[in-house]
């Protein structure tokens, strides 16, 4: 049976970027995977990589040695066959909980050699899901696109082979009255949610079986 680690690194665990790591999750169950959930957020404490490099000394080359409450899900990762992860769009870039796993994650396989660059030689699949305030249409304009194809190489070389979707234009809250954000039409964002939503929680849990059924 094919294991499937499928992380949110939203703090809300019930909202946009959970409902889709959940949704993919479904998927890759829907075609036999187990899978483990983690919510980063609802985690004890954790840090980013701490510099160390016990992750290059030998006996523990391409592993991080810190711990914390990212360990067992760095264990799960490098057990697993096929990755989901999701992370909000936070000022332009990912989550600062989903950047201290990709930091821990990603350091502890670079071997700091010429060849081989990594010391991973376990790639698995990997479903990258970003969510934010942003439409999609405007990710090239705005520098999201070359921001996410500079984590989707990253984690491409070092993790395994990686897909990227992206769901914007998310509803945030949901009583938008409570505040005074001139920005937005509340009932757009509310009609988009109803509408499209839907087929992105769809687009995900396809994802989610394509990782564990079809060729990636
Ligand atoms: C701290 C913070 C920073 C954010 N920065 C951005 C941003 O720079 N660009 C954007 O498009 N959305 C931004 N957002 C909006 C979220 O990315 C968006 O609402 C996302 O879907 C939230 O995910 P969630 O519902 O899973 O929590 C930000 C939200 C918060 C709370």
């Amino acid at each position: 049976m094919k294991k499937i680690v499928a992380i949110n690194a939203s703090p809300r665990t019930k909202w946009n970027t959970s409902s889709l790591v959940r949704e993919a999750a479904k998927g890759a169950e829907a075609e036999g995977a187990e899978v483990r959930i983690f919510d980063l957020y609802s985690l004890g404490k954790f840090t980013g990589c701490i510099s160390c490099f016990g992750c290059k000394l030998p006996g523990h080359q391409g592993k991080c040695v810190y711990k914390d409450a990212l360990t067992p899900v760095l264990e799960s990762i490098r057990e697993a066959d096929g990755l989901i992860i999701g992370t909000p769009n936070y000022l332009g870039d990912v989550s600062a909980a989903f950047r201290s796993l990709y930091e821990r994650l990603v350091f502890q396989a670079l071997t700091y050699k010429t060849e081989p660059r990594s010391y991973n030689t376990h790639l698995i699949p990997v479903l990258f899901i970003m969510t934010s305030n942003c439409a999609e249409e405007a990710y090239d304009r705005i520098g999201y696109t070359d921001m996410l194809e500079k984590y989707k190489g990253t984690l491409s070389g070092m993790v395994g082979p990686t897909k990227v979707m992206i769901a914007g234009n998310t509803l945030q809250v949901n009583n938008y009255d409570l505040y005074n954000w001139t920005m937005f039409d509340p009932e757009a964002k509310k009609a988009r949610h109803d509408e499209v939503f839907p087929k992105e929680l769809e687009k995900a849990f396809s994802l989610g079986a394509e990782m564990v059924s079809s060729p990636w």
